[in-house]
């Protein structure tokens, strides 16, 4: 075969190919579908750099090979050569006129999963090794990406630096005790120390291990020093809960920022998010489109909501007031004091305001130990951004920065003062003002492609009883 340039679809389709045209150019890829009859072969190829496929065309006569023809079937990857041209048909502005193919790997027609469109998404979790190679998968893995790349672009402007925070801690940022553990003892016959409980100082790490929940603690002990970090990377939580919205592996970007109070961390919170629905519709349209007109025809509408309207901002107290004279029936009633579910989200986001709410000033005592005590002792500087859809995308807070009140708070959870003595000391040695939140990765996935399920949205998924690939 000749050595040509190998083309991607992507630069092959984009408006500006003028110059390509006429060219004889290489392109590889998977075949989507072969059609034609016994003169002309249409070969649809994808190569994941765009949702479009290239149209190939085959004379089969003066091509000769038709054993060669009949292996290009769905599923299989080749390699062509030929001259890209103007296209005469329907659908595509140019199409390839092949003059050399390469099979690399067939796909036999019995076998291979992908034959006919229309799988169900329950079907394509099961053969997540291959989902990727189907138009909504490629949609959302492109759309993954621009996503990561946009969220480094902001704090890169902005003056943020990227903190790696450890995966294996031995703390538990958010005190809910839901950590996988992590060790490398002797699960049948592990070491006992006299009192006959597991002696972990004989562990790998000569302590109890775990893998982070949130790298909020580290990104604390990171903005005391640089000022603005953020980070992103995987967290992993333990909790059994098998819902459309919770994974046991999620990607978190936490900004933590020294001298910002909570509403500087609010404004933030709001302008990251408005820039990254900015930038996919920017770079993203035609991946948004397939979605939009597949899973859902609100999805553009929802996103320009996001872009367009001032989030809403009000304290949990109130929002409690008017969930109540909101006369609903809410499966979780409401009083003051409770976790809000996501129905209550929900109804605050979709019927009360239309449009995203910031809620602040939660109860002390439903949230985590290192939120700043407010004044009435009783709530603390909180803030969730609740989305339409989804509910709590953003987590975050002002943080305690005072030893004291810190310290108390740490004593009466009952967390070890040796598991986060680190922590603590940050208060002593020139402490200061300071907030930070957590975006799940996930959650504004969700959002922005319109899936209605969360493992959906990530290349494999773990979840309770799920670890498949
Ligand atoms: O509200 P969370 O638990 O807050 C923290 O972890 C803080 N340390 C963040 C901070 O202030 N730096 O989690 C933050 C966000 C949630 O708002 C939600 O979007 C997402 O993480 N999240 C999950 N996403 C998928 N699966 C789960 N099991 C999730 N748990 C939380
Ligand atoms: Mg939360």
């Amino acid at each position: 075969m000749k050595k040509l340039d190998r083309k991607r679809v992507f630069d092959l389709l984009k408006k500006d190919n003028q110059a390509l045209i006429g060219q004889e150019i290489n392109v590889k890829g998977w075949v989507r579908t072969r059609r034609g009859n016994k003169n002309v072969a249409f070969i649809a190829l994808n190569d994941g750099s765009i949702i479009h496929n290239l149209q190939v065309v085959v004379d089969v006569k003066a091509f000769g090979n038709d054993e060669l023809l009949r292996q290009i079937t769905t599923g299989s990857c080749i390699s062509v050569n030929g001259k890209l041209v103007e296209s005469q048909g329907k659908g595509q502005s140019v199409e390839v006129q092949a003059t050399e193919i390469t099979l690399y790997g067939s796909a036999d027609p019995e076998k291979y999963p992908l034959q006919k469109k229309g799988h169900s998404l329950e079907f394509l979790r099961e053969i997540a090794h291959l989902r990727p190679r189907t138009n909504t998968f490629g949609a959302i893995f492109r759309i993954r990406h621009a996503l990561s790349f946009a969220i480094h672009k902001f704090f890169n402007d902005e003056g943020f630096y990227y903190l790696h925070t450890p995966i294996i801690t031995g703390s538990d940022a958010e005190g809910a005790g839901e950590m996988f553990r992590v060790t490398t003892l002797d699960l049948k016959n592990p070491p006992l120390d006299d009192k006959g409980e597991v002696d972990y100082s004989q562990d790998f790490f000569g302590k109890e291990t775990n893998l982070t929940v949130s790298g909020q603690l580290e990104g604390e002990l990171g903005a005391l020093a640089l000022s603005n970090i953020y980070t992103f990377g995987p967290t992993f939580r333990a909790e059994n809960s098998n819902t459309s919205r919770h994974l046991s592996e999620f990607w978190m970007i936490e900004p933590e920022m020294a001298f910002y109070d909570i509403h500087d961390n609010m404004d933030l919170a709001e302008s990251f998010l408005k820039y990254l629905v900015a930038y996919l519709l920017a770079h993203c349209e035609d991946d948004l489109a397939f979605l939009q007109k597949m899973y859902d025809d609100k999805l553009f509408e929802r996103l320009r909501m996001v872009q367009e309207h001032t989030f809403e901002r009000l304290t949990y107290t109130e929002a409690i007031a008017v969930l109540e004279k909101s006369g609903k029936k809410f499966e979780y009633p409401v009083k003051w004091g409770v976790d809000l579910q996501s129905e209550h989200e929900r109804y605050l986001v979709e019927e009360a305001y239309g449009k995203p709410v910031i809620l602040t000033d939660y109860p002390r005592d439903i949230k985590a130990f290192y939120m700043k005590l407010n004044d009435d002792g009783k709530t603390v500087r909180a803030m969730d951004v609740l989305f339409p859809g989804i509910g709590e995308i953003v987590g975050g807070s002002q943080r305690e920065e005072d030893y004291d009140k810190l310290h108390g708070r740490i004593h009466e959870m009952g967390i070890e003062t040796s598991d986060v003595w680190w922590y603590l000391e940050t208060r002593k040695f020139g402490t200061a003002p300071h907030s930070g939140f957590g975006l799940g990765f996930e959650r504004l996935m969700l959002f922005v492609t319109g899936m209605g399920n969360i493992r959906d949205v990530i290349p494999f998924p773990r979840a309770p009883q799920n670890a498949e690939f």
